[in-house]
């Protein structure tokens, strides 16, 4: 056995730590940029929350509450434009992946003066970069894992792109989870986020860059997805199935820095560009052609992870078929691109905007793999 595991971020888990925040960063920064979303943030209280907290503490704010649910590298850049004078020495992310995300943008941006789209497309190379503003992630949802996650997903949308990139100043120096910020998200973004978690347990445990302490997590998450997903779209105030998602989420973040997502997250990409369908709805419609095309190249591990989700023992691609089609049944996880207003005649489109490296998928580089999901994605 033969592997490497990293992790920077110093997690802070609990209910009640977003309390505890501002006297975190003050330790870390004097002038504090808060990176959130449009609306969710101030309308329940959190952002001035945290302004007032802050300064309670010292620290000098400012606030950059424009990021969308899928943020742009235009809003990345006009960040930077509008507070490279004010000069922050941390940022601070609210929200969920997003915001996190955006944030990290932000940080590269502070760091080279340029625009961010050339570090994203890989036409300059992000890792000559040194990234020197700290990142302190404020975590409001369960699903993505962005808080532990060192690869920012972005979209430039002038050339119709949406691409992730990883840098080691990407990961956040402080990672604050607390559970109780998740209470009031609504039913969809919670089965929405909660499948995103789950999509990450499969993809990282399957994934060719996987290792044992990434399978491991894999397992736990499914566990607890298992046991506590169906819960919180039941009832959103159940704290305790909130605080086992929002743990399942938070590990597979960390997941997601040691090994790789597969196929449905680089196929999802260019389905959320092209609708505006959330991440978590994407990754539905593509899951089970993804299992049914992928299942074969690694069986093994697939049976573990299901049998797991199925609470017995699967030995079978139709057994693993089957547990999942009863896990999105329950919760209700039942998209198709037809949702999402698409057909047949959108695929070659979606295929010819899929970017990123398919090879760490095990079924990644079957010829026709790629078109084929899309379609088997459209009916269910
Ligand atoms: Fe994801």
């Amino acid at each position: 056995m033969k592997f490497s595991y990293y992790m920077p971020t110093t997690v802070i888990f609990g209910c009640g730590e977003f309390d505890n925040a501002a006297g975190r960063i003050s330790k870390i920064g004097q002038r504090a940029l808060i990176v959130t979303g449009k609306k969710a943030m101030q309308a329940l209280g959190y952002t001035e929350k945290l302004q007032k907290g802050l300064c309670s503490q010292g620290v000098q704010t400012a606030l950059f509450a424009n990021v969308s649910a899928e943020p742009h590298t235009s809003e990345v850049n006009d960040c930077v434009d509008q507070f490279k004078d004010w000069n922050p020495d941390v940022i601070v992310a609210l929200g969920g992946g997003s915001a996190i995300d955006a944030a990290k943008g932000i940080a590269l941006g502070f760091s080279t003066n340029e625009s961010v789209e050339d570090y994203l497309v890989g036409n300059k190379a992000v890792s000559e970069v040194d990234v020197t503003i700290p990142l302190v992630a404020i975590s409001t949802t369960a699903g993505t894992g962005a808080e532990l996650n060192w690869a920012a997903i972005l979209t430039d949308s002038a050339a119709g792109i949406k691409t992730s990139f990883r840098h080691k100043g990407f990961f956040p120096q402080i990672a604050i989870i607390d559970p109780m910020l998740t209470i009031s998200l609504s039913n969809a973004v919670t089965m929405e986020t909660g499948f995103d978690a789950f999509a990450h347990a499969v993809e990282t445990a399957v994934s060719k860059a996987t290792n044992p302490m990434v399978k491991m997590h894999s397992l736990e998450a499914i566990g607890l997805i298992r046991d506590n997903l169906p819960q919180v779209i039941q009832d959103g105030h159940n704290l305790p199935a909130r605080t086992a998602m929002h743990y399942a989420s938070m590990l597979m973040g960390a997941s997601l820095a040691n090994s790789s997502t597969c196929l449905p997250h680089r196929l999802q990409y260019p389905i959320g560009i092209k609708t505006g369908s959330s991440h978590g709805a994407g990754l539905i419609s593509l899951f089970k052609p993804w299992l049914e095309h992928t299942y074969e190249f690694s069986s093994q591990t697939f049976n573990e992870l299901f049998s797991v989700l199925a609470g017995r023992n699967c030995q079978r691609k139709a057994e693993v078929l089957a547990a999942f089609d009863r896990f999105t049944d329950q919760i209700g996880a039942n998209y198709t691109l037809r949702t999402f207003g698409l057909s047949e005649k959108n695929v070659p489109e979606l295929v010819s905007k899929v970017s990123g490296s398919l090879a760490n998928d095990p079924a990644g580089l079957v010829p026709g793999v790629v078109q084929a999901l899309y379609n088997g994605a459209i009916y269910r």
